[in-house]
């Protein structure tokens, strides 16, 4: 079993889809471990995305993300981190595979409806910056 973070972004809860994305994801065999809502603040996002720093979309996608609702997740699977991703599809809404999230849901490369961490170090950082210790044994 392995676990890897998840997130609902804002473009997603604001069009009220947050549901049929949480459906995908117990259809698709994970177990939720943990699950919040939270509104998080710019200096949250600018910490998580810390690796992104020097990227030009940095100061785009940080607002974005503080922009409204976020839905964090903490999910567990056989080969989670790669399911989660093959689910999601690629980062431009426009090359996601057909039936993959993003494609369904995305409205833009920013604005692309959900996070998956991509390897077991950033999944373990990830995890552990939204989910205490205490919440999630
Ligand atoms: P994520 O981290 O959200 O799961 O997405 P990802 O690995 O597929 O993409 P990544 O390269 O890590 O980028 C993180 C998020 O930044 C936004 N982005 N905007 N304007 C742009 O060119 C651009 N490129 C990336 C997206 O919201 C992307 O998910
Ligand atoms: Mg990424």
């Amino acid at each position: 079993m392995e676990r890897t973070f998840a997130m609902i972004k804002p473009d997603a809860t604001e069009r009220g889809i947050a549901g049929k994305i949480i459906s995908r994801i117990e259809e698709e065999g994970f177990r939720i471990l943990g699950m919040r809502l939270i509104n998080m603040t710019k200096a949250q996002a600018e910490g998580f995305y810390a690796v992104h720093r020097e990227r030009p979309f940095f100061g785009d996608l940080t607002s974005f993300m503080s922009s409204g609702p976020t839905v964090v997740l903490a999910l567990e699977r056989e080969e989670a981190i790669r399911h989660w991703r093959d689910v999601m599809g690629a980062t431009n809404p426009e090359e996601a595979a057909a039936g993959s999230i993003r494609k369904e849901f995305g409205e833009s490369i920013e604005r692309n409806s959900t996070h998956g961490s991509d390897a077991p170090d950033t999944a373990a950082f990830e995890l552990g910056y939204w989910f205490p210790g205490v919440e999630i044994p």
